[in-house]
């Protein structure tokens, strides 16, 4: 069942390609028309009650799925313009937010089975009772597994289209339910008139390309990424920085390596480094930096700088070569040059694999770490 790879986790990484595809054909229409006809190029199937007078979202969810919605957040913000937050479920289930009736739920589980997620999303389904019925209408579930409790829990979901997860590493669900954020957020930014259509089609367009940067990032990263877990097989600490819409890939690359490798990693903006945690810094201690142009690039270069100049090693997730990143990074991992708001879905694939040939390389149970489980369902 493996098909030649030595585990589910690697061959779930190398299946991430497919799941964009199969996410680009059910989320997203073929004719994409412009100008004055132009018609949602969204088809998630969601009730009009979604799009009205949505002012804000709350999204909740548990570790990779948190990092998803970080994701979700940045796209429905950025793109929709609407007011995001993200919780963890554990917390949001003992201090929820006010209700309000113009407030959109979202529970994000790849499994549908995550206990948290479950109760707070029942908390919120329950004080929603008896009240307008466009109140009772927004809850959302995003999951792997329509079939799940999850599925009975929410009047709406959104099928993430990942096929089966057998890994307890999270990979190719976190990106589909990367997907599942950009059609969502794609779709209210076409509603809510927030971005010019023909900029929705470029996005689109851009997704459609995602697949063969994926299948280039692997093929170019896998040797670099097992020479790398070579030399760090035995190192302690690791951190990871990103900024903006890199930002949550950062905590995703820690949570990853930690998870299977149980070696110690923290994800930060990096931005905040010089806030505390540089004080970790030294010659044992490598940073990973996400180095996107856009937004945020100079400010990361800047902050890897700043790392150097602590006798850091620093690797860079980056599309650039030259310049000040090619002089600043010991390492590259690169990545392909996309329009940085689709970046995540690439920049994560390095991070996977490091991870996963590091904890290979220690010999650990990759697919099954310690005391984890595939679905958390106690709380
Ligand atoms: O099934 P869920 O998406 O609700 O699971 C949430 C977390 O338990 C899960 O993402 C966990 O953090 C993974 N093992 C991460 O790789």
């Amino acid at each position: 069942e493996k098909q030649g790879f030595k585990h589910f986790m690697l061959k779930e990484i190398y299946e991430q390609p497919g799941v964009v595809r199969a996410s680009l054909e059910a989320y997203f229409n073929t004719e994409v028309n412009s100008g004055e006809s132009f018609q949602s190029p969204v088809k998630l199937g969601l009730p009009e009650q979604f799009y009205a007078d949505l002012e804000q979202i709350h999204i909740v969810a548990c570790g990779t799925s948190w990092h998803a919605a970080l994701i979700g957040k940045y796209l429905l913000e950025q793109l929709a313009g609407i007011s995001t937050q993200v919780h963890y479920a554990s917390e949001y289930r003992y201090a929820p937010s006010p209700p309000t009736a113009n407030t959109l739920i979202i529970g994000v589980t790849q499994s549908g089975e995550t206990a948290d997620t479950l109760a707070a999303l029942a908390m919120e389904k329950e004080r929603r009772q008896g009240k307008e019925a466009k109140y009772q209408a927004r809850l959302l579930g995003i999951t792997n597994r329509p079939e799940s409790s999850l599925g009975h829990l929410v009047p709406h979901i959104i099928n993430t289209l990942a096929g089966i997860e057998i890994g307890v590493a999270a990979t190719k669900t976190f990106v589909a339910q990367l997907m599942a954020f950009y059609a969502l957020a794609i779709d209210l930014a076409y509603h809510r008139q927030t971005v010019a259509p023909d900029k929705l089609a470029d996005i689109i367009q851009g997704l459609r390309q995602i697949p063969k940067e994926i299948e280039a990032t692997l093929e170019s990263q896998e040797k670099l990424t097992e020479h790398l877990a070579h030399e760090f097989a035995e190192t302690q600490d690791f951190i990871f920085l990103g900024r903006g819409i890199n930002f949550p890939i950062a905590l995703e690359g820690a949570l990853k390596l930690k998870e299977i490798s149980y070696i110690h990693a923290e994800g930060y903006p990096a931005g905040e480094m010089k806030h505390g945690p540089i004080a970790l810094l030294d010659a044992k201690v490598p940073v990973v930096a996400i180095a996107f142009p856009g937004t945020v690039y100079e400010k990361v270069i800047s902050n890897a700088q700043e790392a150097k100049a602590r006798d850091s090693r620093l690797i860079g997730v980056t599309p650039v070569s030259d310049g000040e990143a090619g002089e600043i990074f010991n390492d590259l991992l690169p990545v392909s040059s996309v329009d940085e708001l689709l970046s995540p879905i690439l920049t994560v694939v390095p991070l996977q694999l490091l991870a996963y040939h590091i904890a290979a390389r220690r010999g650990l149970d990759v697919d099954q770490p310690r005391n984890l489980a595939k679905s958390v369902t106690v709380e």
